[in-house]
This record gives structure tokens, sequence and C-alpha cells, in this order.
């Protein structure tokens, strides 16, 4: 046993989190795709895929250590929304459990002595706060422009402008290592 048992029940327990992050973002990416909001439609199946890569970190660490990583029942997702804010705050919502679930996980390690694992979950750390910020921002720029008719162009496109940058950034890190 590499992981305290205490460690890999939590570590489980997270695993449902992030597939369910995987199809909350896939079920807003469809609500955008029928409002006509293209460019939120594509961030938000990006992000869908960037959840399904963090479910797999922890499906390979969890296996990796030589415990079993159980796949989760998926839970319906919310999939219609008053306008593109309460999409934003609901993803700012689901995010911040995201960050409060990964700190449990952290305070459980520390009190095993699990070193391994907090050690894995320093990318997460790093990884949940860009999360936040990105969506704070972007509910920021909402409240700033609004979120009427005319300003929804200008919405869709700062989410395509976000989604890009991020592509940027992600092939820049790739180069560098
Ligand atoms: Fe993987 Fe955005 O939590």
């Amino acid at each position: 046993m590499i992981i305290p048992k205490k460690v890999e029940a939590v570590l489980n327990q997270h695993l449902e989190m992030e597939a369910n992050a995987v199809f909350n973002y896939l079920a807003v990416a469809s609500w955008c795709e029928r409002e006509g909001l293209e460019g939120c439609a594509k961030f938000y199946r990006d992000q869908s895929d960037e959840e399904h890569t963090h479910f797999m970190k922890f499906f390979d660490y969890i296996n990796d250590v030589g415990e079993h990583a159980i796949v989760p029942a998926v839970k319906q997702p919310k999939s219609k929304f008053k306008n593109i804010k309460e999409v934003c705050e609901y993803s700012l919502k689901g995010e911040q459990a995201v960050t409060k679930s990964i700190y449990h996980i952290i305070k459980v390690a520390e009190e095993e002595g699990d070193k391994a694992t907090i050690d894995f979950l320093r990318f997460f750390v790093d990884e949940q706060r860009e999360e936040e910020v990105q969506f704070k921002r972007i509910i920021d720029r909402i409240k700033l422009i609004g979120d009427g008719p005319q300003s929804l162009y200008y919405i869709d496109k700062e989410f395509e402008k976000i989604l890009n940058q991020k592509i940027k950034n992600a092939a820049k890190e790739n180069n560098a290592g």
C-alpha cells in the first residue's frame, strides 16, 4: 500500500466531481449551441475536454499507486439556463466546489503523512486557482458590458478569445517541455 486507505477514499470521492464537471460543461456547451453562441460553445467543449483530462489524472494516479479507481455514476447535469451570466456563475460555483474537495484531500493526506498525494495535487491547486480566476474575470466583464442582446455578440467573441489564448499557452508549455 503506497497511499493510506483514507486518502484513497477521498480521491475516489473526488473522481465523481471531475466526472460530473465533464458533463456539466458539455451540457453548457449544448445550451450555448442552441442559443447560437458559437464562441461560448467552443470554450465549454474545450473546458469539458480539460475536465476529462483531470478525471483521467486522478483515475491513473489511484491505479498507479496500486489502489482501485472506481468509475462513478454520472448525475444528470443542468441543461437550461436563464442567460450567459447564470452559466458563468454556475461554472464558478462548480469550480469552487472542486477546489474545496481538493483542499480536503490535501488535509487528509497531511494528517496521514502522505507526501506522494500532496505532491500529486500541486498541479490541481494551480489549475483550480486559474479556473476560478478565469470565471471571475468573465463575470466581471459581463457585469461591465451587460448581457443584453447587443452585448451577447461581444461576450461570445470574448469566450473565443480566451479559448484561443489558452490553446496558445498550452502550445507554448508543450514546446518548452
Ligand atoms: Fe477539474 Fe475544473 O475542475
